[in-house]
């Protein structure tokens, strides 16, 4: 079985995947996401959607979808932020588990798709049926990206590196795929032509012994998601390389799994117990046309002037010590959590703006 099938049956499967029997982000969770370090991602995201919605003309309705959206978290921060495009939002969270969506149906006021997607329809004589401004924010969940094309945002937080992808490795021989048979071990076979062809374009100073990802998944779902947005932005936020430089690297280093807060086992164990996933490779997507670090993007969005204001209100209430201290305390510290660079700081915020 290709590598790839076995991330997809681990993470994915419907009855036995890490997603499907409990697995997620969260402080109870297998891994601390930027949303789920506390509302401050939230609070400046919405300054972002802001930013974009103004760019576009400040259009009503505005759809934002948020893809891997997992428990909601980070759909509720940005709601909690009330920003100032909220009467043209349409938010839709997209997710593939199941039992992750009805998380979120408990943690947010959600409206039947149709009545989010679609219009909410005046009947204008003169016009024709159009939409009627200023009824957002109105919110939906779905298992999948929207059939339909609109005018607005794509983000996805840490999606990426949780699709499947295939693994490669350099033989003396030549290129070699990774393939994992019925004890769960590694079969390295050689690649199809094509493959190896492929393999040569992405890594061709690669040395024998290297391996590399094929990040397929990824890619396609770059190109479905940019081809929804008829204007507009994508932005995706995960830990991303190349393929050059993962090739220098161990392959341990860079498919990284995670459990129970901390690193989990080789990913071939705890089949369907731990996360699997595995830094971007930038150079296999469409190209975007911005690159920049979580740090910059979050300063470029305002959360110095938000940590600023949390440490004066912090430093006034210090010697009350009461709720409300404690929340700017925490503010202050999440900021410095998001902006770290040896840690969320170091993610990379990848933007593709979409026509007009
Ligand atoms: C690493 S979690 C990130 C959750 C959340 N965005 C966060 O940052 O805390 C990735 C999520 O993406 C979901 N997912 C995986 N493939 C997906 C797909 N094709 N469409 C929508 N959601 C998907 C997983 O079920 C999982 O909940």
């Amino acid at each position: 079985m290709p590598f790839e099938d076995v991330v997809e049956l681990a993470l994915y499967h419907p009855e036995h995947g890490f997603y499907s029997t409990g697995g997620s982000a969260g402080r109870s969770g297998d891994f601390l996401s930027s949303p789920e370090v506390g509302p401050l991602f939230g609070t400046v995201l919405a300054n972002a959607l802001d930013a974009w919605w103004r760019e576009l003309g400040e259009p009503d309705p505005y759809v934002v979808v948020e893809a891997g959206a997992g428990p909601g978290t980070l759909a509720r921060h940005v709601l909690d932020a009330q920003p100032a495009c909220a009467p043209a939002l349409r938010y839709v969270l997209v997710e593939r588990s199941d039992r992750l969506r009805d998380v979120q149906h408990s943690r947010l006021p959600m409206e039947p798709p149709r009545q989010v997607l679609g219009p909410v329809v005046v009947d204008d004589p003169d016009e024709g049926p159009h939409p009627m401004a200023g009824t957002g924010p109105l919110v939906t969940a779905l298992a999948e990206l929207p059939q339909r094309p609109f005018a607005g945002v794509i983000v996805a937080n840490e999606l990426l590196d949780n699709l499947p992808f295939g693994l490669l490795e350099l033989t003396p021989t030549g290129w070699a795929e990774v393939r994992i048979d019925e004890h769960l071990r590694e079969d390295v076979v050689p690649a199809e032509p094509e493959l190896a062809q492929h393999a040569e374009r992405l890594a061709p100073d690669a040395a024998v012994g290297a391996r590399i990802p094929v990040q397929r998944s990824s890619a396609q779902w770059m190109r479905n998601a940019l081809a929804l947005v008829e204007w507009g932005r994508v932005a995706v936020v995960d830990y991303a390389s190349t393929t050059p430089e993962l090739a220098r690297r161990p392959w341990t280093e860079w498919v990284r799994t995670y459990r129970a807060h901390g690193p989990g086992a080789h990913p071939l164990e705890h089949l369907g117990e731990q996360d699997i996933t595995c830094e971007v490779a930038v150079d296999q997507l469409p190209s975007p046309d911005s690159i920049r670090s979580q740090a910059d993007f979050l300063r470029a969005h305002g959360i110095d002037a938000v940590v600023d204001a949390a440490r004066v209100a912090w430093q006034a209430r210090a010697h009350i010590g009461d709720l409300e201290a404690l929340k700017h305390r925490s503010r202050v510290n999440e900021g410095a959590a998001l902006v770290d660079p040896d840690g969320l700081g170091a993610f990379r915020v990848l933007e593709w703006r979409v026509g007009k």
